[in-house]
């Protein structure tokens, strides 16, 4: 492992994760810990941006979403991982990048500007939201990495990770390498209905979901919605069961299935209970190691604990050379 190639990335605690985060975001983390030096960490700060009105459910979503980690495979022996709010160092950073970022870099930032226009239950008038990214900056800039695995929604914040780099970098010496995107290629993973997989639609299928529920859930998924009987021939390319076959199905069996569907040989059912059996292989190692998790108290805490002080070393010593640098 090259310990100079460092990688970091942080999820907001949004309750459990479904197929489209292990896709669109774990996967690649997954790969990453084996090739480097990873942190990923828990953004519960950044949570509170938006949802600070009621955080009642906080601390659950933030064990949930550890053990789904975990489950998936990230390995604390592997890579560090940690809980932002456990490591101050990232409030002071920020507080002090906030210093040289603009206010109007800030107002004209894409996922800003897009957020409040679409966000309408809730006030996101709030200094914390509008200084989402530079958190972020502070969040990435702390640990020096080479690259960010991130999906393209974030794509705008870490522009803006960049420009603060580089602004530091011109007032007070080369500090902070401007780290680059890692974009996950986009993993087509639609909801049980069609629409994108979201907690909020109800159409995920969970990492944490029971064989049961898996079984429901997909005996009840969208298929190819002109494909009314079984002797009418369907297009996989516009059913909703087929991209995930694309994922998780073997390659021989995939072809055989493309043709059984062109060719009415193949019916929904019958495909369906082929991905459900997949399915099952594929998610039970990680209901194994979630339950095992589940089995010993207290074990997600130790986990945070152990690489809440990791991050607290690496990040101390990036501030001393910050304060050192602005003149503190
Ligand atoms: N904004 C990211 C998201 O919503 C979470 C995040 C916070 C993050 N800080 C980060 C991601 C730093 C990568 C690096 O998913």
């Amino acid at each position: 492992m090259d310990t100079q190639s460092r990688t970091l990335s942080g999820m907001r605690p949004t309750g459990s994760l479904h197929l489209g985060h292990y896709f669109g975001v774990l996967k690649n983390w997954l790969d990453l810990q084996e090739s480097c030096c990873a942190y990923f960490f828990v953004a519960d700060w950044h949570a509170l941006t938006s949802d600070f009105a009621d955080t009642s459910a906080l601390r659950h979503n933030i064990e949930e979403m550890v053990k789904d980690w975990a489950g998936a495979g990230l390995d604390p022996e592997k890579c560090v991982i940690f809980r932002q709010s456990a490591v101050r160092e990232h409030a002071e950073l920020s507080l002090l990048l906030s210093m040289i970022t603009p206010v109007s870099w800030l107002a004209r930032n894409p996922a800003y500007k897009e957020q409040q226009q679409q966000i309408s239950d809730r006030d996101l008038g709030n200094a914390g939201f509008l200084c989402y990214p530079v958190l972020m900056a502070a969040d990435v800039l702390m640990y020096r990495p080479f690259g960010v695995p991130v999906g393209e929604d974030q794509l705008p914040h870490l522009e803006l990770t960049r420009a603060i780099a580089r602004r530091f970098n011109s007032l007070y010496g080369e500090t902070f390498p401007e780290p680059r995107a890692l974009l996950t290629p986009a993993a087509k993973c639609p909801g049980l209905d069609g629409r994108k997989m979201s907690k909020s639609y109800g159409n995920g299928i969970f990492l944490s979901d029971s064989l049961a529920d898996i079984g429901t859930k997909v005996r009840g998924m969208f298929t190819d919605q002109a494909r009314m009987r079984k002797s009418d021939p369907g297009n996989p390319d516009v059913c909703n069961l087929f991209p995930y076959h694309t994922l998780l199905t073997h390659e021989r069996t995939l072809a055989d299935i493309r043709q059984g569907c062109i060719s009415a040989s193949l019916g929904c059912v019958d495909c369906k209970k082929i991905f459900l059996a997949g399915l099952r292989v594929f998610l039970e190692p990680m209901r194994e190691r979630r339950v095992a998790l589940e089995r010993c108290p207290g074990a997600v805490g130790e986990i945070l604990d152990a690489g809440n002080a990791l991050a607290r070393a690496f990040a101390g010593d990036t501030l001393a050379e910050v304060r050192e640098k602005m003149g503190l």
